[in-house]
């Protein structure tokens, strides 16, 4: 009960304050530090337990002793601490000495959308949803610690990963960060923040040194994680896998001890990624608090024997050793691992918790192309209706290495319309395509040669010869298409844009036979689906989407819902136009040197005035929404105070529906390079059709600096900035100028 009043105090407050006011963030802020802030109230119980310990059990509790826990000690109540994959939701158990799963039947859990679609609500109330709930599921499976949110940036399409992590934008990012990793910590368990930081491809992601300058890393790279720390008060973080300015990043004094420690004053613990680790001493003098791995024997860690051997040879002191047991001992107080009273015990795979993942995947849905109002689907005379493609039936909870989930519910597109269509219409369901996979084959970046997956994209004669009879005989045909868990993987990431498995070519000739043909997408990253936005006309995006994806998708569809996800990155016409690959920055080799600097996503297209495909922002609905009246509090503003933003938003349309107003700021005066224009602030608001909704957008003055590298510091320029209110980074439909003075 208590529980839920905080969590609903803090849900009021968060309403409040999607649109960063200064005086509200306050609140906000002050709200999360006392629910969330790490207690030192237990520091003189914390010494005495250190002060009992031997060197051996001290060192136990800073090293995996199997796959997701670390070493406890029984004989002085302190329990091991355990850990479970989470970004999709709490991953099936695993053996203890293995990656088999370790066979148990009551592991299932709830599917909840990948972290592309949470970004695409665009809705941080959703995203505390999400955290909140995956909270209750650790618990349930009695977990201290989930390793999640995933919040690196995505810097190229290609990107293995991409579905796992929010955005291009690093303020659309720490919006949603910070309510989800509160959601996780209101449960008692630790969110573990990963990976920390610069890990933006997975191609030599073991080994690859990231060069970015110091600008860039602030303004684009380390935002969510500041917040995630300053904001949020995460317990723990993830090390990259990857090397950053020479130093792996599990034991990287600038980023651990200078960034996290000192400036941000992070008092939490930092875990490694799974065999992230390459040196004892210098990885805990760095930083790292705990290194977890891959199997072999736990006492070869790094952080095992031979730190015990070089605490008996005197090359660390035991003074060292203790200030990372002490920081452990801190949170496993704090999510009462330790003195558990009142400790929340969770629940998992509920009615509740199953409609939190269709409350997410049903505002992450995005309508791309609607131009003959095809939908939502008009069912008035309609006997029959298509079911195309492999993906109409795919699951993909499973899969992706850390990122799998084991459910009971997952619904897939097919099973959705079947629960939703009214009885007498005929479903005609043919696969289309089929998921087929090819030997690796070799890929040229640049002057880089890389291996990739193969795929197998010549069509089955028969197959398609089902799908076209399916399509010729059925008033509407709705293709599901994209990719799957299989093709975007941790580890690896994708050759190029092209949609596999010969789906283009399908898609076309389904068109040929019966123009009445949606296309459905179902991926977690760009593709190349230029040529389907030129010869369709309805066009849906929709993510790996949870246990009730299909429910979803289907009441989308049905007009059920109406869409309101914005795309949460940009869909390049071609992956040279990408910022990483226009500069041909990516993969690198040994070192990637991030050449595009700050001008990541929609910053490098809108500043090179290269059209995308789709824009970063964008996404359509079944009602239209007009903007007026967009006006300022004042015109001029000194550095500490609060732009206030109002405009009305009015739904001319028949539907009810949601919109994201966008805001969107440009310094064009700048004496320092900028970015043509920089998201800044958003609101998501609910308008019914006819009405009309006043909006208000809080902006802190001093979010509109910029990192000065000469001061190693913030500078906010004096001079005019353009304020834009939109629909899409591409959308614009309002502007208005204001003065920065002082
Ligand atoms: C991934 C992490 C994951 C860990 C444990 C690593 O390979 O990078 O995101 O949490 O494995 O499964």
């Amino acid at each position: 009960m208590k529980k839920a009043i905080k969590n609903s105090t803090y849900l009021i407050i968060f309403l409040f304050i999607i649109s960063c006011s200064k005086e509200v963030k306050n609140t906000k802020e002050t709200e999360i530090s006392i629910s969330n802030e790490i207690s030192i109230e237990n520091d003189t119980k914390i010494d005495s337990l250190i002060s009992l310990m031997t060197i051996e059990e001290k060192i136990g509790m800073l090293h995996g002793n199997s796959m997701f826990t670390t070493g406890g000690v029984e004989r002085l109540g302190i329990p091991e601490l355990k850990m479970a994959d989470g970004p999709l939701g709490i991953r099936e158990e695993i053996s203890r000495n293995s990656w088999a799963n370790a066979g148990w039947d009551n592991d299932f859990a709830t599917y909840y959308p990948a972290a592309g679609a949470v970004a695409a609500t665009w809705n941080p109330e959703l995203s505390y949803t999400f955290g909140n709930s995956v909270g209750q599921e650790a618990r349930a499976r009695d977990k201290d610690m989930i390793l999640s949110p995933a919040i690196n940036i995505i810097r190229t399409p290609l990107g293995g990963r991409t579905y796992e992590y929010f955005t291009e934008d690093p303020f659309l990012n720490k919006k949603l960060a910070v309510p989800f990793i509160v959601g996780i910590q209101d449960n008692d368990v630790m969110a573990c923040v990963k990976h920390f930081a610069v890990n933006n491809q997975e191609t030599n992601r073991g080994t690859v040194d990231v060069q970015v300058d110091e600008r860039t890393l602030r303004e684009i790279y380390l935002p969510a994680y500041k917040a995630a720390v300053t904001e949020a008060n995460a317990y723990s973080l993830m090390g990259a896998y990857n090397k950053f300015r020479g130093n792996y990043l599990c034991e990287n004094d600038y980023m651990l001890n200078k960034i996290l420690r000192d400036e941000w004053g992070f008092k939490g613990i930092v875990v490694s990624d799974w065999a992230a680790v390459h040196t004892t001493v210098k990885s805990l003098e760095s930083g790292l608090d705990i290194e977890m791995g891959t199997p072999k024997p736990f006492n070869e860690f790094f952080l095992a024997d031979k730190l015990i051997a070089a605490a008996k040879a005197g090359e660390i002191s035991e003074k060292e050793i203790n200030k990372h047991v002490k920081r452990i001992l801190r949170v496993l107080f704090q999510v009462k691992a330790i003195d558990g009273k009142d400790r929340i015990e969770g629940s998992i795979a509920t009615e509740t918790h199953y409609k939190d993942a269709y409350d997410i995947a049903a505002e992450s849905i995005v309508l791309l192309k609607n131009d003959k109002n095809q939908l939502p689907l008009k069912l008035e005379g309609v006997k029959a209706i298509a079911v195309i493609g492999n993906n109409a039936t795919k699951k993909n909870a499973l899969g992706g290495f850390g990122a799998g989930v084991k459910t009971k519910r997952e619904v897939t597109p097919l099973e959705g319309l079947k629960n939703r269509l009214p009885e007498g219409i005929q479903i005609n369901y043919a696969e289309g395509y089929q998921e087929k996979y090819a030997p690796k084959k070799e890929v040229k970046f640049g002057d880089v040669t890389q291996e990739r997956m193969g795929t197998v994209d010549i069509l089955d004669a028969k197959i398609v010869e089902e799908a076209i009879n399916a399509a010729k005989n059925s008033d509407i045909v709705i293709v599901f298409a994209g990719s799957n868990r299989d093709y975007e993987t941790e580890a690896s990431d994708r050759a190029s844009l092209a949609l596999p498995f010969g789906q283009e070519e399908l898609i076309e000739k389904v068109l040929e036979v019966n123009p009445n043909t949606i296309v459905v997408m179902i991926a977690g990253a760009p593709f190349d689906i230029g040529n389907i936005k030129e010869k369709s006309s309805a066009l849906v995006w929709s993510w790996f989407n949870g246990s009730e994806g299909g429910n979803a998708l289907a009441d989308v569809i049905l007009g059920n819902v109406n869409p309101s996800g914005k795309l949460p990155w940009t869909m390049p016409k071609q992956l040279s136009d990408s910022p990483a690959h226009a500069t041909n920055s990516f993969p690198g080799d040994e070192t990637v040197e991030y050449k595009e600097g700050i001008l990541v996503g929609y910053r490098w297209f809108d500043t090179k005035n290269i059209e995308p495909l789709y824009p970063f922002g964008y996404g359509l609905s079944y009602t239209n929404f007009e903007f007026s009246d967009l006006k300022t509090n004042k015109e001029s503003y000194t550095d500490n105070e609060i732009i206030e933003v109002t405009f009305n938003i009015k739904n001319t349309g028949d539907f009810d529906g949601k919109e994201v107003a966008q805001l969107y700021v440009s310094n064009p005066e700048s004496s320092v390079e900028k970015a043509a224009q920089e998201l800044k602030g958003f609101k998501k608001i609910f308008v019914k059709s006819g009405d009309s909704e006043k909006v208000t957008i809080l902006l802190n003055a001093k979010d509109l600096a910029y990192y000065n590298e000469a001061k190693k510091d913030w500078t906010l320029e004096k001079g005019a900035y353009i304020l834009k209110i939109g629909k899409s980074s591409r959308e614009i439909i309002k502007e208005i100028s204001i003065n920065i003075k002082f």
